[in-house]
């Protein structure tokens, strides 16, 4: 749910850059975009499969709505911050991936708070940090340009490194 604050924060930060600052905003919110989506995929959402009465319905609708988002972000992103429709098209995304927080902080969050143990949702926690290395909250002055050719790569190219690394902090690899 932080993560959703952050998202809510790197969007607002996407649409008040200046000219010259927005692909670097950009590229911090769809690192986050990418790692969070993946940390639910891989973490959250197989619980709440398991754990919630109607679990595979509500996942399922989940997944919906983020495989939406997801394709709106790689068209975002091939296309670049200086295509005519960047601006529009982002909104759109503001727009679909507001609404699923929503929806996963109503439908799903709730119920799986009351269905999981402490130990659980600290081990599950632990597994969302190790994949947050690939979202640094704020840019090192200097080390942006260095970072994104090192983490940017295309949103599936870091939606695959997420999964990499929440596999190896939960120790499936
Ligand atoms: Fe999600
Ligand atoms: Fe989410």
């Amino acid at each position: 749910m932080a993560q959703h604050g952050r998202i809510r924060d790197l969007f607002d930060e996407v649409e008040k850059a200046p000219p010259d600052k927005v692909e670097d905003a950009f590229d911090r919110l769809t690192r986050m975009l990418c790692v969070h989506e993946t940390a639910e995929e891989e973490i959250v959402h197989p619980y709440a499969r398991r754990k919630l009465d109607n679990g595979q319905g509500v996942v399922a609708d989940r997944l919906q709505e983020e495989n939406r988002a997801k394709r709106l972000l790689v068209e975002l992103h091939d296309d670049g911050v200086d295509h005519p429709r960047f601006w529009d098209r982002l909104a759109e995304l503001r727009t679909a991936v507001t609404a699923h927080a929503r929806s996963e902080e109503r439908y799903e969050f709730v119920k799986l708070r009351a269905h999981t143990s402490m130990a659980e949702r600290r081990a599950m926690a632990a597994a969302v940090r190790a994949a947050e290395a690939l979202a640094p909250v704020r840019p090192h002055p200097g080390t942006e340009s260095v970072a994104r050719n090192v983490l940017m790569g295309t949103p599936l190219a870091l939606m695959d490194r997420a999964r990499d690394m929440i596999g190896k902090a939960l120790g499936r690899r």
